[in-house]
């Protein structure tokens, strides 16, 4: 029997990964069981220390942990290390080693797609953890340029600066055609409730070259960033697709085994 569970504040409480990850095993055959665990920062230490303890299989770690829960990990990834937070920890004989399969899942999803990125020049909307998996990873498949944008000036240099990409604030942005052959949204709102403001600035958007809008936020019923990319004929994807891929890398991690993503897709279409 193997247990896995993920480490977060309230909102792993509301993550979809324990019905994900459940029906999966399900599926498999596999007997073992997933649950979410809301930890207070204060405690985060103790948690980290409960996996080797209790013999937890592996780990998912949500906000607000990806980064501060890494001096508590024995190993990172390389690709981890680069970025600097992780969202899946894999445990073996007591010791820790983080990963981040929110950048490989956004790698599988381009290719999904279709979507080559080599050469292409990107633009990247937000400066949280998702904004650098994404800058890593579209960095590491050679785009050629990659342009960062957040709401926070300061954040946005420091990664620019990190990740030798190009700062751009939002009024830059919003006064003229700009020309990226991908935007990723990776800020954490897409519906006008959640931002009338930031809606307002993305329907100023003028991405004449744009061949893909992706918005690794899924699930919204009016999405902006979807309305903008319609009106200029560009195509749309929102996280979902990412989200399997990413549920599908760190499944593979943890059991060796190598799920179909339409599997992971079917699942997170039926919880
Ligand atoms: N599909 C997937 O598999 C997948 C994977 C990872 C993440 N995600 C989603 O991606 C989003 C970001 O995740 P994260 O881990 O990077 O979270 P995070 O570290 O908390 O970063 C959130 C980012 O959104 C920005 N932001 C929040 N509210 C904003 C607003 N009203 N206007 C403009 N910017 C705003 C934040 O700016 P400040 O720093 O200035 O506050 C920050 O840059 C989340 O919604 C998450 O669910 C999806």
């Amino acid at each position: 029997m193997k247990v896995y569970c993920i480490l977060g504040d309230e909102r792993a409480l509301r993550s979809k990964s324990p019905a994900l990850f459940s029906a999966i095993l399900k599926r498999l055959g596999i007997r073992g069981s997933y649950v979410p665990f809301m930890v207070a920062p204060e405690n985060l230490g103790q948690a980290m220390q409960s996996l080797r303890v209790l013999n937890i299989a592996g780990a998912n770690v949500t906000v607000p942990y990806k980064e501060t829960c890494i001096s508590c990990l024995d190993a990172l990834s390389e690709g981890a290390e680069i970025i600097g937070a992780i969202n899946t920890i894999v445990c073996k004989d007591g010791q820790l080693k983080g990963y981040n399969t929110n950048a490989i899942g956004i790698m599988d999803a381009l290719s999904t797609v279709g979507f080559n990125v080599e050469g292409t020049s990107a633009l990247v909307i937000g400066t949280g953890g998702a904004a650098k998996a994404a800058v890593f990873i579209l960095n590491w498949l050679r785009t050629h340029v990659v342009y960062v944008c957040g709401r926070s000036p300061a954040k946005t240099l420091e990664m620019a600066k990190r990740f030798h990409s190009e700062a751009l604030s939002f009024e830059t942005l919003s006064t003229a055609p700009f020309p990226v052959d991908i935007l990723v949204n990776a800020t954490a709102v897409s519906s006008p409730d959640e931002s009338p403001k930031m809606a307002a600035w993305v329907q100023q958007l003028k991405l004449p070259d744009c061949r893909l809008v992706l918005d690794l936020n899924y699930g919204r019923q009016k999405n902006f960033w979807q309305e903008m990319a319609e009106a200029q004929h560009i195509r749309f994807m929102d996280g979902l697709g990412v989200l399997a891929a990413q549920a599908r890398r760190t499944f593979a991690l943890w059991t060796g085994i190598q799920v179909s993503p339409e599997e992971f897709v079917g699942v997170l279409r039926e919880i």
